[in-house]
C-alpha cells in the first residue's frame, strides 16, 4: 500500500522547489513547513473500494444485492438498500454503513471488520463521501 507520507514527501518536493529556491537564505531545508497533521484525503476507489471488495461483495453487488444493497459501484453505495440511504455525507455517526460494521451486524456471517479498516470508512464519510 503506499504510504500516505511518500505522497505527501513527493507533493512537497514538487511543491517545494520553488520555495526552497526563495526561501534558501532564511531557513534550512530540513525544516521544510509539512506538518505531520497533513493528511491527503481518502480515495473511495483505491481505499475503500476494496474493503468492500473484501468483506462485503458476496451479498452486496450486482450479483448478489441483499436488501438490494449493492457496494459494487459509487453510485449503488450511495443509493443504498430498498430501505434508504446508508451513507450520510459528512456524518459517519448518523450513517446505517458504519453503525452495522460497528455494532458487528455486518459482514453478516464473518469475522468483524479490523477497527481500522472501519476508521478507513469513517474517514471517507467524513470528508464528504466523495466520488474520489
Ligand atoms: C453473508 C452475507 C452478507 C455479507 C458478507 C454482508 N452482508 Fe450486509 N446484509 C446481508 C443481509 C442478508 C442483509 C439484510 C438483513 C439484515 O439486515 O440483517 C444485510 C443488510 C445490510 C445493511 C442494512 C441495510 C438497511 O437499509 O437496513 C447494511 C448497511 C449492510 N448490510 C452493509 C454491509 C456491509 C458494509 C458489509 C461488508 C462489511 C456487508 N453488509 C456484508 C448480508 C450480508
Amino acid at each position: 500500500m503506499l504510504l500516505r507520507s511518500d505522497l505527501i514527501a513527493a507533493l512537497a518536493v514538487t511543491a517545494g522547489i520553488g520555495l526552497a529556491l526563495q526561501a534558501a537564505d532564511h531557513a534550512p531545508a530540513e525544516t521544510a513547513p509539512v506538518s505531520a497533521d497533513v493528511r491527503l484525503e481518502v480515495s473511495f476507489a483505491n481505499e475503500v473500494m476494496p474493503l468492500f471488495e473484501k468483506h462485503c461483495w458476496e451479498c452486496h453487488s450486482e450479483n448478489n444485492a441483499e436488501l438490494g444493497l449493492k457496494l459494487d459501484t459509487y453510485e449503488g453505495v450511495m443509493a443504498g438498500s430498498d430501505y434508504g440511504t446508508i451513507v450520510e455525507a459528512g456524518d459517519a455517526d448518523a450513517s446505517l454503513l458504519v453503525d452495522m460494521i460497528a455494532s458487528g451486524d455486518m459482514p453478516e456471517d464473518s469475522d468483524p471488520m479490523p477497527a481500522e479498516e472501519l476508521d478507513i470508512i469513517k474517514a471517507w464519510i467524513m470528508e464528504g463521501a466523495q466520488n474520489n
